[in-house]
């Protein structure tokens, strides 16, 4: 049996985030750029500067548990950006684009609401209130990211790409 423990685990899964939120960091202009919607501009926008702030609570966890913020390369999130991408080239001109974007980037947001969920709590199982708090906040603003984008899909966005 390998002797690996939780907190091995824990940090492995911090650098497996580290390297999404970076690759994020770099994805979300490509999809503004994309949009023809200036709600959906709007709210990858302030979501872009969210995970400039993400990345830096990811670097303070580090730095609780004594170890150096690097990434480990995440198959998982180059894949849904990777997607993304596909979509906009696919969709370009059309009045579907706006509704494939938000899907996209709800994408992303579900993945990380289920890396942070689980960063939250094998913090909280190894007594790590402090990087706790941090990873708490930092899922609570995926969360009503994910959110905005439905109301904005839900409110706006379905209908105009249904048009024929
Ligand atoms: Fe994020
Ligand atoms: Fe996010």
């Amino acid at each position: 049996m390998s002797d690996q423990t939780l907190n091995d685990l824990f940090l492995h899964q911090l650098k497996d985030t580290y390297f999404a939120e970076n690759a994020i960091l770099k994805a979300i202009p490509t999809l503004m750029d994309a949009s023809t919607s200036d709600d959906l501009k709007l709210a990858l926008g302030v979501h872009l500067d969210e995970t400039s702030g993400q990345i830096k609570r990811l670097e303070e966890v580090f730095g609780i548990i004594g170890a150096k913020p690097e990434g480990v390369e995440c198959k998982a999130i180059l894949g849904i950006i990777a997607e993304g991408e596909e979509v906009i080239e696919e969709f370009a001109g059309s009045e579907a684009l706006d509704a494939g974007i938000i899907a996209a980037a709800q994408a992303v947001e579900h993945y990380e609401i289920t890396r942070y969920g689980t960063l939250y709590a094998w913090a909280n199982q190894l007594g790590l209130d402090e990087a706790a708090e941090l990873l708490k906040d930092t899922l609570i603003e995926e969360e009503n990211t994910d959110q905005i984008l439905s109301d904005l899909a839900e409110s706006s966005v379905n209908e105009e790409a249904d048009q024929d």
